[in-house]
């Protein structure tokens, strides 16, 4: 089946149908990483949607919406190979019909402000909005987010729960350069010099992991240990349940980073199990 490209809402329910959608929300600029949720979404509906929206709520005044890499023609070569059937590119108009101010909009509650959204206080409302409505708009049955932005995907979860969207929400692993760097659309920002040392963002984690059974101020110490020795200072550097709550002594954990290296904020996070020695002490 060749590809559709839909940009109004008629054209996408002519597209889709009656038929059971897994759906994939993106900003465009696809990478590996982008494929490999498109790949995990694919046998999850009898139609895959996917979108390309860079989203301007989720950008604050002096962020990089302007810049944000657009590469609309290779994106939809990469949703082709990955056995995409419909391409949803929705204008700004469509998204945003009454404009950004007058917009009814999703508030993340508590778990929006910690972490990322301490840095970005406007970012997952602007996530949580226009997720919400591309929900509206496509009709997903099932909808696929990569593990790398974790917060992200909690509070989708979280509002696709409380908000009783009726959507399954799939988190899909992160995909990661030879060298560990989590796959992101802002690594073209890193220089050839913060490239190189962009990999200690994520070998800290796995120090952070390995250190994981002597508990979790190990944990921590050797994850800073790590990003200390590259000249990195993290934003972050925490240790949480996998709700991002406080993390339990011999339960599963997540430990999660950001990190500025030159330009882009690189995040990352994995799962780990932290030994029995309750953190601090
Ligand atoms: O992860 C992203 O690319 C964006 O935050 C998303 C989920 C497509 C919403 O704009």
């Amino acid at each position: 089946m060749s590809i559709t490209i839909a940009r109004t809402r008629a054209e996408l329910a002519a597209a889709v149908g009656d038929a059971t959608v897994a759906f994939v929300p993106t900003m465009g600029a696809l990478h590996d990483g982008h494929v490999q949720l498109l790949k995990h979404a694919r046998p999850l509906g009898e139609v895959l949607v996917a979108s390309i929206f860079v989203n301007p709520t989720q950008f604050a005044p002096g962020e990089d919406f302007e810049d944000y890499p657009r590469t609309f023609d290779a994106d939809l070569e990469r949703c082709a190979e990955a056995g995409v059937d419909v391409v949803f590119a929705p204008a700004v108009e469509t998204m945003y019909p009454s404009g950004f101010d007058t917009t009814i909009t999703v508030d993340p509650g508590p778990l929006g402000s910690i972490l990322e959204g301490a840095a970005r206080p406007t970012h997952f409302r602007g996530v949580l909005t226009v997720v919400a409505k591309l929900f509206g708009l496509v009709r997903p049955d099932v909808a696929v987010f990569g593990e790398k932005d974790y917060q992200q995907l909690t509070l989708i979860r979280q509002m696709s729960r409380e908000l009783a969207l009726d959507v399954e929400i799939v988190g899909c692993p992160t995909v990661r350069e030879a060298d560990g760097l989590a796959m992101s659309s802002r690594n073209i920002y890193l220089t050839a010099d913060d490239r190189v040392r962009a990999a200690a963002v994520s070998a800290a984690l796995r120090a952070g992991v390995a250190a994981g059974p002597e508990g979790a101020d190990a944990v921590l110490d050797a994850a800073h240990a790590v990003l200390d020795a590259a000249g990195i200072t993290p934003d972050y550097l925490v240790l949480t349940n996998p709700e991002l709550g406080d993390p339990e002594p011999g339960q599963e954990a997540r430990l999660l980073v950001a990190a500025r290296v030159g330009k882009p904020r690189l995040l990352d996070n994995c799962a780990l199990t932290i030994g029995a020695t309750k953190l601090g002490s």
